[in-house]
Protein backbone atom coordinates (compact mmCIF):
# COMPACT_ATOMS: atom_id res chain seq x y z
CA UNK A 1 0.00 0.00 0.00
CA UNK A 2 1.70 3.43 -0.98
CA UNK A 3 0.60 6.35 1.12
CA UNK A 4 -0.20 9.55 -0.33
CA UNK A 5 2.44 12.03 0.58
CA UNK A 6 -0.05 14.80 0.69
CA UNK A 7 -2.92 13.87 3.17
CA UNK A 8 -5.03 17.20 2.38
CA UNK A 9 -6.68 14.61 -0.86
CA UNK A 10 -7.17 12.37 2.05
CA UNK A 11 -6.89 9.01 0.53
CA UNK A 12 -4.67 6.03 0.46
CA UNK A 13 -4.34 3.86 -2.59
CA UNK A 14 -3.84 0.52 -2.48
CA UNK A 15 -2.58 -1.16 -6.00
CA UNK A 16 -3.08 -4.94 -6.12
CA UNK A 17 -1.57 -6.52 -9.26
CA UNK A 18 -3.51 -6.72 -12.46
CA UNK A 19 -6.39 -4.19 -10.77
CA UNK A 20 -7.46 -0.64 -11.11
CA UNK A 21 -5.49 1.03 -7.62
CA UNK A 22 -8.34 1.34 -5.08
CA UNK A 23 -8.68 4.54 -3.10
CA UNK A 24 -9.04 4.29 0.74
CA UNK A 25 -10.19 7.80 2.55
CA UNK A 26 -7.79 8.76 5.44
CA UNK A 27 -10.02 9.44 8.53
CA UNK A 28 -8.96 12.01 11.19
CA UNK A 29 -9.62 11.64 14.52
CA UNK A 30 -9.35 14.78 17.31
CA UNK A 31 -5.98 12.97 18.49
CA UNK A 32 -4.18 10.03 17.40
CA UNK A 33 -2.68 8.57 14.25
CA UNK A 34 -4.51 9.30 10.72
CA UNK A 35 -6.84 5.97 10.09
CA UNK A 36 -7.34 4.07 6.61
CA UNK A 37 -10.75 3.50 6.34
CA UNK A 38 -11.27 0.05 4.45
CA UNK A 39 -14.40 -0.46 4.23
CA UNK A 40 -14.37 -0.48 0.87
CA UNK A 41 -12.00 -3.44 0.47
CA UNK A 42 -14.96 -5.91 0.98
CA UNK A 43 -17.09 -5.26 -1.69
CA UNK A 44 -13.89 -5.37 -3.96
CA UNK A 45 -13.25 -8.91 -2.41
CA UNK A 46 -10.29 -8.60 -0.12
CA UNK A 47 -10.35 -8.50 3.66
CA UNK A 48 -7.29 -7.36 5.69
CA UNK A 49 -5.46 -9.67 8.27
CA UNK A 50 -5.00 -8.39 11.60
CA UNK A 51 -5.19 -10.94 14.38
CA UNK A 52 -5.18 -9.26 17.96
CA UNK A 53 -6.75 -6.07 15.60
CA UNK A 54 -3.51 -4.73 16.45
CA UNK A 55 -4.06 -2.31 13.64
CA UNK A 56 -7.68 -2.14 13.35
CA UNK A 57 -10.13 0.88 14.52
CA UNK A 58 -13.41 -1.33 15.22
CA UNK A 59 -15.99 2.04 15.93
CA UNK A 60 -15.10 5.53 16.69
CA UNK A 61 -15.72 6.85 20.14
CA UNK A 62 -15.67 9.68 21.89
CA UNK A 63 -14.76 8.25 25.38
CA UNK A 64 -11.06 7.84 26.37
CA UNK A 65 -7.90 8.33 24.53
CA UNK A 66 -4.60 6.39 24.60
CA UNK A 67 -0.85 8.00 23.39
CA UNK A 68 0.60 5.10 24.22
CA UNK A 69 4.17 6.47 23.30
CA UNK A 70 3.50 9.37 25.54
CA UNK A 71 2.39 7.52 27.87
CA UNK A 72 -1.38 10.07 27.72
CA UNK A 73 -4.23 8.37 29.00
CA UNK A 74 -7.40 10.67 28.42
CA UNK A 75 -10.71 10.50 29.57
CA UNK A 76 -13.42 12.60 27.89
CA UNK A 77 -10.30 14.81 27.48
CA UNK A 78 -8.88 14.82 30.88
CA UNK A 79 -5.76 13.31 32.31
CA UNK A 80 -5.91 10.66 34.60
CA UNK A 81 -3.24 11.87 37.10
CA UNK A 82 -5.55 14.81 37.50
CA UNK A 83 -9.15 12.82 37.37
CA UNK A 84 -7.02 10.91 40.37
CA UNK A 85 -6.46 13.88 42.06
CA UNK A 86 -9.19 16.31 42.21
CA UNK A 87 -12.11 14.23 41.42
CA UNK A 88 -14.04 11.08 43.42
CA UNK A 89 -14.93 7.88 40.92
CA UNK A 90 -18.48 8.91 40.84
CA UNK A 91 -17.91 12.16 39.05
CA UNK A 92 -15.60 10.00 36.68
CA UNK A 93 -18.61 7.88 36.20
CA UNK A 94 -20.76 10.44 35.32
CA UNK A 95 -18.24 12.29 33.32
CA UNK A 96 -17.34 8.64 31.31
CA UNK A 97 -21.09 7.71 30.87
CA UNK A 98 -22.48 11.89 29.84
CA UNK A 99 -19.02 13.33 28.40
CA UNK A 100 -18.95 16.60 31.25
CA UNK A 101 -18.25 16.41 35.02
CA UNK A 102 -21.04 17.02 37.20
CA UNK A 103 -22.05 20.40 38.54
CA UNK A 104 -23.11 20.57 42.03
CA UNK A 105 -26.47 19.38 41.43
CA UNK A 106 -25.59 17.07 38.77
CA UNK A 107 -23.47 14.90 41.11
CA UNK A 108 -26.30 15.20 44.19
CA UNK A 109 -28.77 14.03 41.83
CA UNK A 110 -26.49 10.93 40.19
CA UNK A 111 -25.40 10.34 43.51
CA UNK A 112 -28.31 10.03 44.93
CA UNK A 113 -29.61 7.68 41.73
CA UNK A 114 -26.55 5.21 42.52
CA UNK A 115 -27.17 4.77 46.17
CA UNK A 116 -31.14 3.84 45.47
CA UNK A 117 -30.05 1.09 43.72
CA UNK A 118 -27.54 -0.47 45.14
CA UNK A 119 -29.78 -3.40 47.19
CA UNK A 120 -29.88 -6.35 44.78
CA UNK A 121 -33.38 -8.30 44.31
CA UNK A 122 -33.34 -10.49 47.52
CA UNK A 123 -34.05 -13.95 45.45
CA UNK A 124 -30.90 -13.11 43.98
CA UNK A 125 -28.98 -14.54 47.20
CA UNK A 126 -30.46 -17.94 46.70
CA UNK A 127 -28.44 -17.99 43.24
CA UNK A 128 -25.07 -17.93 45.66
CA UNK A 129 -25.79 -20.90 47.41
CA UNK A 130 -25.79 -22.77 44.09
CA UNK A 131 -22.09 -21.76 43.87
CA UNK A 132 -19.60 -24.34 45.36
CA UNK A 133 -17.73 -22.03 49.01
CA UNK A 134 -14.31 -22.44 46.87
CA UNK A 135 -15.56 -20.91 43.68
CA UNK A 136 -13.63 -18.20 42.28
CA UNK A 137 -15.38 -15.14 43.12
CA UNK A 138 -14.90 -14.17 39.41
CA UNK A 139 -16.74 -16.95 38.32
CA UNK A 140 -19.63 -16.05 40.79
CA UNK A 141 -19.30 -12.83 39.82
CA UNK A 142 -19.63 -13.70 35.96
CA UNK A 143 -22.29 -16.33 36.58
CA UNK A 144 -24.56 -13.73 38.79
CA UNK A 145 -24.23 -10.86 36.98
CA UNK A 146 -25.44 -12.66 33.63
CA UNK A 147 -28.00 -13.74 35.73
CA UNK A 148 -29.23 -10.00 36.30
CA UNK A 149 -30.40 -9.86 32.98
CA UNK A 150 -33.25 -12.38 34.20
CA UNK A 151 -34.27 -9.55 36.41
CA UNK A 152 -34.36 -7.00 33.99
CA UNK A 153 -34.93 -7.99 30.23
CA UNK A 154 -38.90 -7.34 29.80
CA UNK A 155 -39.30 -3.40 30.03
CA UNK A 156 -35.81 -3.02 28.80
CA UNK A 157 -35.57 -0.62 25.32
CA UNK A 158 -32.29 -0.46 24.51
CA UNK A 159 -32.93 2.11 21.79
CA UNK A 160 -34.26 4.73 24.65
CA UNK A 161 -31.38 6.61 26.40
CA UNK A 162 -34.08 6.94 29.74
CA UNK A 163 -33.93 3.10 29.84
CA UNK A 164 -30.08 2.77 28.91
CA UNK A 165 -28.98 5.39 31.89
CA UNK A 166 -30.81 3.31 34.21
CA UNK A 167 -29.25 0.15 33.23
CA UNK A 168 -25.89 2.30 33.41
CA UNK A 169 -26.77 3.33 37.19
CA UNK A 170 -28.02 -0.11 38.31
CA UNK A 171 -24.81 -2.11 37.35
CA UNK A 172 -23.11 0.99 38.86
CA UNK A 173 -24.77 0.59 41.97
CA UNK A 174 -25.60 -3.31 41.95
CA UNK A 175 -22.22 -4.78 40.89
CA UNK A 176 -19.88 -3.36 44.18
CA UNK A 177 -22.66 -5.13 46.41
CA UNK A 178 -22.78 -8.36 44.33
CA UNK A 179 -18.29 -8.76 44.44
CA UNK A 180 -18.48 -7.85 48.28
CA UNK A 181 -21.33 -10.70 48.30
CA UNK A 182 -18.83 -13.31 46.68
CA UNK A 183 -16.85 -12.06 48.97
CA UNK A 184 -18.78 -12.53 52.21
CA UNK A 185 -19.82 -16.14 50.42
CA UNK A 186 -16.65 -17.40 49.73
CA UNK A 187 -15.47 -17.01 53.53
CA UNK A 188 -19.19 -18.51 55.24
CA UNK A 189 -19.84 -14.92 56.12
CA UNK A 190 -23.28 -13.30 56.43
CA UNK A 191 -24.03 -11.12 53.09
CA UNK A 192 -23.72 -7.12 54.17
CA UNK A 193 -26.74 -4.72 52.83
CA UNK A 194 -25.23 -1.81 51.61
CA UNK A 195 -24.88 1.36 53.99
CA UNK A 196 -26.60 4.87 51.75
CA UNK A 197 -24.46 7.57 53.88
CA UNK A 198 -20.88 5.75 52.65
CA UNK A 199 -19.49 7.22 50.19
CA UNK A 200 -18.86 4.85 46.68
CA UNK A 201 -15.52 3.00 47.90
CA UNK A 202 -16.67 3.43 51.53
CA UNK A 203 -19.74 1.18 51.29
CA UNK A 204 -17.77 -1.46 49.37
CA UNK A 205 -15.30 -1.29 52.35
CA UNK A 206 -18.27 -1.88 54.46
CA UNK A 207 -19.86 -4.51 52.73
CA UNK A 208 -16.50 -6.08 52.33
CA UNK A 209 -15.03 -5.55 56.31
CA UNK A 210 -18.51 -5.65 58.58
CA UNK A 211 -19.79 -8.52 60.96
CA UNK A 212 -23.68 -8.10 61.95
CA UNK A 213 -21.17 -8.37 65.39
CA UNK A 214 -18.86 -4.84 65.67
CA UNK A 215 -18.83 -1.46 64.35
CA UNK A 216 -17.01 -1.26 61.24
CA UNK A 217 -15.21 2.81 60.82
CA UNK A 218 -13.99 3.09 57.30
CA UNK A 219 -10.39 4.33 57.50
CA UNK A 220 -10.63 7.83 55.10
CA UNK A 221 -6.74 6.92 53.40
CA UNK A 222 -8.15 3.81 52.81
CA UNK A 223 -11.62 4.75 51.16
CA UNK A 224 -9.43 7.20 49.03
CA UNK A 225 -7.09 4.62 47.85
CA UNK A 226 -10.02 2.47 46.90
CA UNK A 227 -11.57 5.29 45.15
CA UNK A 228 -8.55 6.16 42.87
CA UNK A 229 -8.18 2.41 42.36
CA UNK A 230 -11.43 2.45 40.74
CA UNK A 231 -10.82 5.58 38.88
CA UNK A 232 -7.53 4.26 37.12
CA UNK A 233 -9.45 1.01 36.26
CA UNK A 234 -12.60 2.70 35.49
CA UNK A 235 -11.91 3.19 31.56
CA UNK A 236 -9.38 2.06 28.69
CA UNK A 237 -10.86 2.19 25.40
CA UNK A 238 -11.34 -0.67 23.10
CA UNK A 239 -9.11 -3.57 25.13
CA UNK A 240 -10.24 -6.62 24.96
CA UNK A 241 -12.95 -6.88 27.47
CA UNK A 242 -14.60 -3.41 26.51
CA UNK A 243 -14.43 -5.06 22.97
CA UNK A 244 -16.47 -8.24 24.14
CA UNK A 245 -19.01 -5.88 25.58
CA UNK A 246 -19.31 -4.00 22.26
CA UNK A 247 -19.19 -7.12 20.13
CA UNK A 248 -21.96 -9.19 22.23
CA UNK A 249 -24.05 -5.95 22.37
CA UNK A 250 -23.54 -4.78 18.91
CA UNK A 251 -26.17 -8.18 18.33
CA UNK A 252 -28.96 -6.03 20.44
CA UNK A 253 -28.15 -8.54 23.02
CA UNK A 254 -29.25 -7.87 26.93
CA UNK A 255 -26.64 -5.71 28.43
CA UNK A 256 -26.30 -7.51 31.44
CA UNK A 257 -25.43 -10.87 29.90
CA UNK A 258 -23.20 -8.05 27.66
CA UNK A 259 -21.39 -7.17 31.24
CA UNK A 260 -21.04 -10.61 31.63
CA UNK A 261 -19.43 -11.14 28.33
CA UNK A 262 -16.69 -8.33 29.65
CA UNK A 263 -16.41 -9.96 33.15
CA UNK A 264 -15.28 -12.88 31.38
CA UNK A 265 -12.81 -11.51 29.57
CA UNK A 266 -11.45 -10.08 31.82
CA UNK A 267 -10.42 -12.41 33.95
CA UNK A 268 -7.68 -13.85 31.71
CA UNK A 269 -4.09 -12.77 32.78
CA UNK A 270 -2.99 -11.37 29.92
CA UNK A 271 -5.68 -8.47 30.87
CA UNK A 272 -7.60 -8.04 34.42
CA UNK A 273 -6.24 -10.96 36.17
CA UNK A 274 -2.84 -9.65 35.50
CA UNK A 275 -2.86 -8.34 39.71
CA UNK A 276 -3.75 -11.25 40.91
CA UNK A 277 -1.12 -13.34 38.43
CA UNK A 278 1.41 -10.47 39.50
CA UNK A 279 0.86 -11.35 43.78
CA UNK A 280 1.22 -14.51 43.38
CA UNK A 281 4.37 -13.80 40.65
CA UNK A 282 6.07 -11.59 43.86
CA UNK A 283 4.63 -14.47 46.27
CA UNK A 284 6.68 -16.81 44.18
CA UNK A 285 9.93 -14.81 44.08
CA UNK A 286 9.47 -14.71 47.67
CA UNK A 287 13.07 -12.43 48.19
CA UNK A 288 14.98 -9.66 46.35
CA UNK A 289 17.70 -12.06 46.28
CA UNK A 290 15.98 -14.83 43.67
CA UNK A 291 14.78 -11.70 41.53
CA UNK A 292 18.06 -12.77 39.10
CA UNK A 293 16.23 -16.10 37.85
CA UNK A 294 12.92 -14.91 37.16
CA UNK A 295 14.24 -12.20 35.22
CA UNK A 296 16.55 -14.72 33.00
CA UNK A 297 13.26 -16.54 33.28
CA UNK A 298 10.95 -14.46 31.57
CA UNK A 299 13.43 -13.98 29.04
CA UNK A 300 13.93 -17.25 27.89
CA UNK A 301 12.18 -18.13 24.61
CA UNK A 302 11.15 -21.57 25.73
CA UNK A 303 9.88 -20.76 29.19
CA UNK A 304 6.51 -19.32 28.95
CA UNK A 305 6.89 -17.39 32.17
CA UNK A 306 6.08 -13.74 31.52
CA UNK A 307 7.22 -10.95 33.93
CA UNK A 308 2.89 -10.17 35.27
CA UNK A 309 2.51 -6.88 36.05
CA UNK A 310 5.30 -5.71 33.03
CA UNK A 311 4.26 -4.78 29.23
CA UNK A 312 1.72 -3.72 27.43
CA UNK A 313 -0.10 -4.13 24.35
CA UNK A 314 -0.82 -0.07 23.99
CA UNK A 315 2.11 1.68 26.50
CA UNK A 316 5.01 1.00 25.11
CA UNK A 317 6.36 4.05 27.67
CA UNK A 318 5.22 4.05 31.48
CA UNK A 319 1.99 3.19 32.14
CA UNK A 320 0.31 6.49 33.48
CA UNK A 321 -2.47 4.29 35.93
CA UNK A 322 0.75 3.08 37.23
CA UNK A 323 2.32 6.46 38.17
CA UNK A 324 -0.67 7.17 40.38
CA UNK A 325 -0.89 3.88 41.94
CA UNK A 326 2.73 3.65 43.16
CA UNK A 327 2.08 6.65 45.10
CA UNK A 328 -1.01 5.51 46.31
CA UNK A 329 0.77 2.05 47.35
CA UNK A 330 3.22 4.58 49.53
CA UNK A 331 -0.23 6.16 50.94
CA UNK A 332 -1.50 2.80 52.02
CA UNK A 333 1.50 1.79 53.41
CA UNK A 334 2.48 4.94 55.84
CA UNK A 335 -1.14 5.08 56.86
CA UNK A 336 -0.84 1.24 57.86
CA UNK A 337 2.28 1.85 59.25
CA UNK A 338 3.49 -0.81 57.17
CA UNK A 339 7.46 -0.18 56.53
CA UNK A 340 9.05 -3.43 55.63
CA UNK A 341 6.51 -4.61 53.05
CA UNK A 342 8.75 -7.84 51.74
CA UNK A 343 6.19 -7.58 48.68
CA UNK A 344 6.81 -4.12 47.75
CA UNK A 345 11.10 -4.34 48.50
CA UNK A 346 10.54 -7.26 45.85
CA UNK A 347 8.45 -5.26 43.31
CA UNK A 348 10.69 -2.10 43.89
CA UNK A 349 13.69 -4.19 43.13
CA UNK A 350 12.32 -5.90 40.61
CA UNK A 351 11.23 -2.61 38.67
CA UNK A 352 14.52 -1.55 38.92
CA UNK A 353 16.39 -4.04 36.98
CA UNK A 354 13.87 -4.47 34.75
CA UNK A 355 14.17 -0.70 33.77
CA UNK A 356 17.63 -1.61 33.26
CA UNK A 357 18.00 -4.47 31.49
CA UNK A 358 18.17 -4.13 27.81
CA UNK A 359 15.30 -7.15 27.04
CA UNK A 360 13.34 -4.92 28.97
CA UNK A 361 14.13 -1.45 27.84
CA UNK A 362 14.63 -2.62 23.81
CA UNK A 363 11.13 -4.00 23.97
CA UNK A 364 9.35 -1.18 25.79
CA UNK A 365 8.46 -3.27 28.80
CA UNK A 366 7.41 -1.01 31.73
CA UNK A 367 5.49 -1.57 34.73
CA UNK A 368 1.96 -1.47 34.43
CA UNK A 369 -1.26 -0.51 36.62
CA UNK A 370 -1.06 -3.61 37.88
CA UNK A 371 2.25 -4.08 39.41
CA UNK A 372 1.20 -1.65 42.14
CA UNK A 373 -2.53 -2.32 42.52
CA UNK A 374 -2.12 -5.65 43.99
CA UNK A 375 0.58 -4.61 46.27
CA UNK A 376 -1.61 -1.91 47.33
CA UNK A 377 -4.98 -4.06 47.63
CA UNK A 378 -3.43 -6.75 49.34
CA UNK A 379 -1.90 -3.86 52.39
CA UNK A 380 -5.76 -2.88 52.38
CA UNK A 381 -6.52 -6.31 53.30
CA UNK A 382 -7.71 -7.54 50.17
CA UNK A 383 -7.44 -11.71 49.25
CA UNK A 384 -5.73 -12.18 46.24
CA UNK A 385 -8.29 -13.88 44.08
CA UNK A 386 -10.68 -10.81 44.80
CA UNK A 387 -8.16 -8.16 42.85
CA UNK A 388 -9.61 -9.00 39.23
CA UNK A 389 -13.41 -8.57 40.61
CA UNK A 390 -12.32 -5.18 42.31
CA UNK A 391 -11.05 -4.59 38.68
CA UNK A 392 -14.67 -5.61 36.70
CA UNK A 393 -16.20 -3.39 39.57
CA UNK A 394 -14.22 -0.26 38.61
CA UNK A 395 -14.59 -1.15 34.55
CA UNK A 396 -18.30 -2.11 34.53
CA UNK A 397 -18.40 2.19 34.01
CA UNK A 398 -16.61 2.21 31.09
CA UNK A 399 -17.81 -1.11 29.59
CA UNK A 400 -21.51 0.20 30.10
CA UNK A 401 -20.48 3.67 28.28
CA UNK A 402 -19.26 1.85 25.38
CA UNK A 403 -22.23 0.30 25.26
CA UNK A 404 -24.66 3.06 25.48
CA UNK A 405 -22.32 4.99 23.15
CA UNK A 406 -22.20 2.09 20.53
CA UNK A 407 -26.48 2.07 20.51
CA UNK A 408 -26.39 6.18 19.75
CA UNK A 409 -23.48 5.49 16.85
CA UNK A 410 -25.12 5.60 13.24
CA UNK A 411 -22.65 3.54 11.46
CA UNK A 412 -23.41 0.48 14.43
CA UNK A 413 -23.11 -2.63 13.44
CA UNK A 414 -23.13 -6.34 14.45
CA UNK A 415 -19.44 -6.97 14.62
CA UNK A 416 -18.48 -10.08 12.31
CA UNK A 417 -14.51 -10.06 11.81
CA UNK A 418 -13.88 -12.32 8.78
CA UNK A 419 -11.40 -14.93 8.39
CA UNK A 420 -8.55 -16.85 5.89
CA UNK A 421 -10.02 -19.79 5.41
CA UNK A 422 -7.07 -22.88 5.89
CA UNK A 423 -9.58 -25.86 6.03
CA UNK A 424 -10.12 -28.54 3.63
CA UNK A 425 -11.88 -28.08 0.23
CA UNK A 426 -15.27 -28.73 -0.19
CA UNK A 427 -15.42 -32.80 -0.44
CA UNK A 428 -17.74 -35.15 -0.26
CA UNK A 429 -19.46 -37.06 3.05
CA UNK A 430 -19.22 -41.08 3.02
CA UNK A 431 -21.62 -43.17 4.85
CA UNK A 432 -20.16 -44.54 8.15
CA UNK A 433 -19.27 -48.05 6.71
CA UNK A 434 -16.70 -46.45 4.20
CA UNK A 435 -15.11 -43.83 6.45
N1 LIG B 1 7.66 -10.45 30.42
C1 LIG B 1 8.61 -10.84 29.54
N2 LIG B 1 8.58 -10.59 28.21
C2 LIG B 1 7.51 -9.92 27.75
C3 LIG B 1 6.47 -9.47 28.60
C4 LIG B 1 6.58 -9.75 29.98
N3 LIG B 1 5.62 -9.36 30.82
N4 LIG B 1 5.52 -8.84 27.87
C5 LIG B 1 5.94 -8.87 26.60
N5 LIG B 1 7.16 -9.53 26.51
C6 LIG B 1 7.98 -9.72 25.30
C7 LIG B 1 7.38 -10.74 24.38
O1 LIG B 1 7.86 -12.04 24.64
C8 LIG B 1 7.83 -10.22 23.03
O2 LIG B 1 9.20 -10.54 22.89
P1 LIG B 1 9.82 -10.90 21.41
O3 LIG B 1 9.63 -9.65 20.60
O4 LIG B 1 11.25 -11.24 21.67
O5 LIG B 1 9.01 -12.05 20.90
C9 LIG B 1 7.77 -8.70 23.18
O6 LIG B 1 7.95 -8.46 24.59
C10 LIG B 1 6.46 -8.08 22.73
O7 LIG B 1 5.39 -8.72 23.44
P2 LIG B 1 3.97 -9.11 22.82
O8 LIG B 1 3.48 -10.37 23.46
O9 LIG B 1 4.03 -9.06 21.33
O10 LIG B 1 3.10 -7.90 23.32
P3 LIG B 1 1.51 -7.86 23.32
O11 LIG B 1 1.16 -6.45 23.02
O12 LIG B 1 0.93 -8.90 22.45
O13 LIG B 1 1.14 -8.26 24.83
C11 LIG B 1 0.69 -8.10 27.15
C12 LIG B 1 0.86 -7.33 25.83
C13 LIG B 1 0.15 -7.12 28.21
C14 LIG B 1 -0.35 -9.23 26.98
C15 LIG B 1 2.08 -8.67 27.57
O14 LIG B 1 3.01 -7.63 27.74
C16 LIG B 1 1.98 -9.51 28.85
O15 LIG B 1 1.67 -10.71 28.75
N6 LIG B 1 2.26 -8.90 30.05
C17 LIG B 1 2.11 -9.59 31.30
C18 LIG B 1 0.62 -9.63 31.69
C19 LIG B 1 0.13 -8.28 32.18
O16 LIG B 1 0.76 -7.64 33.03
N7 LIG B 1 -1.07 -7.86 31.69
C20 LIG B 1 -1.75 -6.65 32.19
C21 LIG B 1 -1.90 -5.58 31.17
S1 LIG B 1 -2.39 -4.04 31.97
C22 LIG B 1 -3.99 -4.33 32.53
C23 LIG B 1 -4.99 -4.30 31.44
O17 LIG B 1 -5.13 -3.23 30.80
O18 LIG B 1 -5.65 -5.33 31.22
Amino acid sequence: MQDKKDLSNKVAILNIPGQEPIELPILKGTLGPDVIDIRALGKKGYFTYDPGFVSTASCSSKITFIDGSKGTLLYRGYPIDQLATKTNYLEVCYLLLKGELPNKEQYADFENKVVHHTLIHEQITSLFKAFRRDSHPMAVLCGIAGALSAFYHEGLDIYDPESRERTAIRLIAKIPTLAAMSYKYSIGHPFVYPRNDLSYAGNFLYMMFSTPCEKYEVNPVIERALDRIFTVHADHEQNASTSSVRLAGSSGANPYACIAAGIASLWGPAHGGANEACLRMLEEIGSVDRIPEFIERAKDKNDPFRLSGFGHRVYKSYDPRATVMRETCHEVLNELHIENHPLLDIATELERIALSDDYFISRNLYPNVDFYSGITLSAIGIPTNMFTVIFALARTIGWISHWNEMQEMEDSRIGRPRQIYKGKEIRQVKSMSKR
